[in-house]
């Protein structure tokens, strides 16, 4: 069982304030959310703010990550760049949980212009508490590694 409650946040423009509920959120079920911004609402790169995120993941800092954009879709493209980052979009609760189940995921992706706050912070919650099964599972997740071609 781990003892890092450490969950880095992170987003761009589009999801600022979806993930200052989220962060406020994770709080109140008993972690400490590293968030990282950004906190003013200019324009800001998605890759710039996924990355940071993952980083925090891969060094161990943090023990998940968890990001946010307008679909989800580019911040986890950036973060998954990152060694030892699993990173999926999840903007249902089924994927939340199967991501953590048979991926390890360590990092969660959201769409702040596809979802809404109360299915976001639901989302969250399923990511949280599901467990990875190992077993054959954890043969396919070492399978997946950086590929020369
Ligand atoms: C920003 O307009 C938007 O492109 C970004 O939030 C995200 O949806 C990219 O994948």
């Amino acid at each position: 069982m781990t003892t890092n409650k450490r969950i880095a946040l992170s987003s761009d423009h589009a999801a600022i304030s979806l993930r200052q509920a989220l962060a406020a959120h994770i709080t109140e079920l008993g972690w400490e959310a590293v968030d990282i911004g950004p906190t003013t609402p200019e324009s800001t790169p998605y890759p710039k703010h996924g990355k940071e995120a993952a980083q925090l993941v891969s060094s161990g800092d943090c023990r998940f990550g968890i990001i946010i954009c307008g679909t989800g879709q580019g911040i986890m493209m950036a973060a998954n760049k990152v060694a030892g980052i699993r990173c999926g979009v999840c903007n249902e609760t089924f994927s939340a949980r199967m991501i953590r189940q048979h991926n390890n995921a360590n990092m969660l992706s959201i769409g702040a212009r596809v979802v809404g706050e109360g299915l976001a912070l639901d989302i969250v919650d399923v990511f949280l508490s599901a467990e990875f099964e190992g077993g054959r599972h954890a043969m396919r997740v070492d399978m997946i590694e950086p590929s020369e071609t």
